[in-house]
């Protein structure tokens, strides 16, 4: 094991990596005119003068007319400042009051059930909601609620809005700071990366990525990763970490940022998300549940980023949204998650983070969530419409160019309140979400000494404000905590169950250390002759750490590149590893670590075994490697290695070697190219195992460990046949308009969904892994607790979030302090004058109308309610114990049409509801059936067992016909079935 070697190269050299500078980004021209869908942040964009006071001022000056033609979308609209609204006055009031009274007593005395009071979003569009609903509402989060409206009370408003705004790009130890209020000891937050480590730090551990703690389908290990995860977070001085990602959900096979989450389905992601949570947490430290949403693919995804001057517009429908992409989103809030992450697309032709469809409406409102949504880096596009639509806290802090300083929060915040732009109560409302999560995890307790590493220097001295082009102040930056406890052993469980078998001919695994299994020898040969093939089997020659985050694909793959990816403190190398554990006595070990075999073919032909690593990379989009831009270009093995396998196969033994393949890859990959071939006897998927990945193959080609990893997405025969919408928009449409937009047009029907519906034949479906011994299924028993009924009890309607005084200060008091030291492009809450301040009331916009689907956290609680219970019996009837992944999918009544408007409702064949992994021992006798049994038991939830009603807008249980109930090992391997 290489000792921690991990900091020599790097950081200075890379510290900007995320921050393209400006000249690095060539704006295309963009056109407004009436006819464009440009919103406020477009204006802002090519305006340096619109924020809010200044708006202010153009209207004033004849400007509005020209920006209230580009408001055609709706939710621009909605996030004009309020006191540009139309007047709502109460007799107004009086008229609608009446009208609503009366038809809301027409329609129930009609006597539906459906009474439903809400209009249909339109597909594409995303309809307003405003106001951003308080904090507070949630009996679980009480006690810290009140201890942090005891708190924000007591907060001058440049406090609070300290509390919101980043410091900018750089200017602290991590990669992102918020302000502090040293006089209340409130302190600066250090949010870091995540989600498989801890970035830019020493002396910690390099977990193995989301996707394969996804392929693990093991939800104590999952808990495990997110805990070890949490406490190196903790010790490190890291008060939020930036993970778990469940978006991109991996609509996209090529999708750059798969690897990040768990897999192609909404309740893996979910499941596996909210176990990490609880983990993160227990630790005390706050988890962020990113990229809130629809950020699939990379191209495109951040406005600059890739040449044009907005991001990719997600057009998503809004039973997709719910019952796909908001789905693990969800289970997140339920699990208790402190903080979101709004992403850097557009959704449905509206910035992520200034959606108030999506943060008012469907997050904080409908799934209740009580905690803080922070931008993406530089997600924030606009001041007050973010501000009005739900955003929390910006982040890095820098406006709309990387580390330029300049935040459209910060002093344009303390503005906007005092001019009426922003209502202080939507500020109180940010701060107390903020200063509530820190007491919900117990940071509180915490001894508040702020993190004990720098983002950008090894050494133990360094620039306090790297950033800062004038503050040149030093100190001890880097302390060396060592975090990393024994989390190696996690590490190695992790990445050993979450690694695949799909292939096992003839039993060819297990290896045996010794060599030849049945104990004799070949004849030609006294010892068992193995070779290892493949770039993929050893370190890179460069160092573990040569390229900026993990940008490169060189030896073997152990994470994928970006954000998400950390220097590893040490690399078990695969063939090291395979070396150490095969007994020399008995077996001769040779390797070939490069992916072109040579001219003498002795290497291969003289083998009885051969054992064949490749792989495939991908990564952020902000870093590329070869002609990789984030996403895959395809989803083929990179670097040759099918030729390798191919040319392995052939020359194996002289063709009759046994040839086992290792594929490290990022997610789905074709394997059709060696799949077939006879000799080819097995495959193993690894995935992305960090930093114990040698070790970990090992266990699973020994038998050390029996496999029990599944596939956390399908693999297809060819990549079409994950459909026509599965591609990755690598370029813009001519029809696109000012952002390029990407219709999720297939809408529920991604990775298995899809084959299903189109009953097309993946080579490896969703959910299949193989093990050394065999399971079979039993005794399927459907338990019914509550009868069918089509919606869930009414919102429950919570507690009342903490009011405050809404009186402004005085606008002097939001100066700089006299004598006041600036760091250089440090982000102050101060003002420079008080010029734009002077307060125009805000006149009240309408509230818009509450989710019945909301009211508690994940949404109604109702949903959550246990409707069945389904156990079966697994028996290990094989010769060795293992664990298996008994899995549960639901198949909606066929045929199924709304009773009241006899429309058809299109469903999946079946989806996945819920999953166990179980260990079984071989062979115990008592139950008398000749293999080791364990009973395995589901419950079903309201919400399980509903669609999403777009009309009726809430979750509904059809209550005609009958649910499919399927139990097996995979999605298409299902021999229990029964009906509900
Ligand atoms: C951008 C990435 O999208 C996000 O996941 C990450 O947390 C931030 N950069 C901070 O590094």
């Amino acid at each position: 094991m290489a000792p921690y070697e991990s900091h020599q190269l790097r950081r200075g050299k890379y510290a900007r990596l995320d921050a393209p500078t400006d000249d690095d980004l060539e704006p295309t021209p963009t056109r407004f005119s009436s006819e464009s869908n440009a919103t406020l942040e477009d204006l802002e964009e090519h305006d340096p003068l619109a924020f809010d006071s200044k708006l202010k001022r153009k209207k004033s000056a004849g400007d509005l007319k020209v920006r209230k033609a580009s408001f055609k979308d709706a939710e621009a609209a909605a996030a004009i400042p309020y006191a540009r609204r139309k007047k709502f006055t109460p007799g107004r009031c009086c008229c609608w009051l009446l009208t609503f009274v009366a038809a809301t007593v027409l329609l129930l005395a009609a006597g539906g059930i459906w009474a439903y009071k809400v209009s249909v979003p339109v597909d594409g569009r995303s309809p307003p909601w405003y106001p951003a609903p308080k904090g507070g509402a949630d009996p679980a989060w009480e006690e810290s609620y009140k201890k942090a409206a005891e708190l924000v009370k007591q907060m001058t408003l440049v406090e609070k809005v300290n509390i919101t705004t980043g410091t900018g790009w750089s200017m602290e130890m991590c990669v992102g700071n918020n302000g502090a209020v040293p006089r209340l000891k409130f302190p600066q937050l250090c949010l870091q990366d995540g989600p498989l480590g801890i970035r830019f730090a020493d002396n910690i551990t390099a977990f193995p990525a989301g996707i394969t703690v996804g392929a693990t389908w093991n939800k104590e290990l999952m808990y495990q990763r997110g805990k070890a995860h949490g406490k190196e977070a903790r010790l490190k001085g890291v008060n939020v970490l930036l993970g778990p990602a469940m978006g991109p959900l991996g609509r996209l096979p090529a999708g750059g940022r798969n690897w990040e989450g768990f897999g192609s389905d909404p309740v893996l992601q979910g499941i596996a998300a909210a176990q990490t949570i609880k983990g993160i947490q227990e630790e005390g430290v706050m988890a962020t549940a990113k990229h809130w949403v629809g950020n699939e693919q990379e191209h495109f995804r951040q406005a600059r980023e890739w040449g044009i001057p907005n991001a990719i517009s997600s057009n998503i429908d809004d039973r997709a949204l719910h019952e796909i992409y908001a789905w693990p989103f969800a289970d997140s809030v339920k699990a208790g998650v402190v903080s979101v992450m709004c992403s850097y697309n557009q959704v449905n032709s509206s910035y992520a983070c200034a959606n108030s469809k999506l943060l008012n409406g469907v997050l904080k409102d409908e799934l209740g969530f009580q905690g803080f949504v922070q931008s993406d880096w530089l997600a924030q596009r606009s001041g007050v419409a973010s501000a009005l639509a739900g955003l929390d806290m910006t982040m890095p802090g820098d406006g709309l160019r990387w580390s330029n300083g300049d935040s459209l929060w910060g002093a344009r915040l303390t503005q906007a309140v005092l001019n009426g732009s922003v209502p202080i109560d939507r500020v109180d409302d940010m701060v107390t979400r903020v200063v509530a999560s820190w007491y919900q995890v117990g940071q509180d307790k915490w001894s508040n000494e702020g993190p004990n590493f720098s983002s950008w220097t090894n050494d133990e001295v360094g620039k306090l404000h790297e950033g800062s082009p004038s503050d040149k102040t030093t100190g001890v930056v880097n302390k060396f905590v060592n975090a990393q406890g024994d989390h190696k052993d996690i590490v190695r469980k992790v990445a050993a169950e979450g690694t695949v078998l799909v292939k096992n001919e003839d039993n060819v695994l297990p290896l045996s250390r010794k060599g030849h299994k049945d104990g004799s020898k070949s004849k030609r040969q006294t010892k068992f002759r193995v070779c290892v093939f493949g770039e993929d089997a050893r370190l890179p020659y460069d160092g573990i750490n040569k390229c900026p985050d993990q940008s490169c694909n060189d030896g073997t793959l152990a994470s994928g590149w970006g954000s998400g990816a950390v220097d590893f403190p040490y690399l078990v190398e695969p063939m090291s590893a395979i070396r150490a554990a095969f007994d020399k006595e008995n077996v001769y070990i040779t390797d070939w670590l490069k992916n072109k075999l040579p001219k003498q073919k002795e290497i291969v032909e003289d083998q009885d075994l051969c054992i064949v690593f490749v792989n495939s990379d991908a990564g952020e989009g902000y870093l590329k490697w070869a002609d990789v831009r984030g996403d895959r270009n395809d989803l083929s093995i990179q670097k040759d290695g099918n030729q390798l396998v191919k040319d392995v196969a052939k020359g194996c033994g002289k063709g009759k070697g046994d040839v086992v393949v290792v594929v490290h890859t990022v997610g789905t990959v074709n394997l059709e190219e060696f799949i077939d071939i006879p000799n080819v006897k097995a495959v193993l998927i690894a995935n992305l195992p960090g930093q114990e990945s040698g070790n970990a193959i090992v266990d699973v080609l020994f038998g050390d460990v029996n496999p029990s990893g599944r596939l956390p997405y399908t693999i297809a025969k060819k990549e079409e046949d994950f459909g026509p919408d599965s591609k990755v928009k690598y370029l813009p449409s001519p029809s696109d308009g000012l952002a390029p937009q990407q219709n999720f047009s297939e809408g529920l029907y991604i990775d298995y969904r899809h084959f299903d519906k189109q009953d097309i034949a993946p080579r490896y479906e969703f959910g299949f892994g193989l093990s050394y011994t065999q399971f079979k299924l039993s005794s399927l028993l459907i338990r019914s607790k509550h009868g069918k009924s089509p919606l869930p009890s009414a919102r429950p309607s919570g507690i009342a979030p903490p009011t405050y005084p809404t009186d402004l200060p005085d606008p002097k008091s939001a100066l700089f302090p006299k004598d006041f030291h600036k760091v250089g492009k440090y982000i102050y809450p101060y003002l420079e004058s008080t010029d734009g301040t002077s307060f125009t009331a805000p006149e009240p916009v309408p509230q818009s109308p509450l989710s019945e689907a909301g009211g508690g956290p994940g949404g109604n609680p109702d949903l959550y309610t246990t409707i069945l219970t389904v156990s079966a019996s697994v028996t290990n009837t094989g010769p060795v114990d293992g664990a298996t992944v008994v899995q549960l999918y639901i198949s909606f009544p066929q045929g199924y049409k709304d009773p009241e408007t006899g429309e058809a409702v299109d469903f999946p064949v079946r989806v996945l509801r819920g999953f166990e992994k179980v260990f079984v021992e071989a062979g115990k006798q008592e139950h008398g059936n000749g293999g080791g049994r364990e009973l395995v038991t589901f419950d079903v939830t309201r919400k399980d067992l509903s669609y999403w009603d777009v009309k009726r807008q809430n979750w509904v249980m059809p209550t005609e016909g009958e649910f499919g109930i399927s139990v097996g090992f995979s999605s298409r391997d299902l021999p229990l079935q029964g009906t509900w």
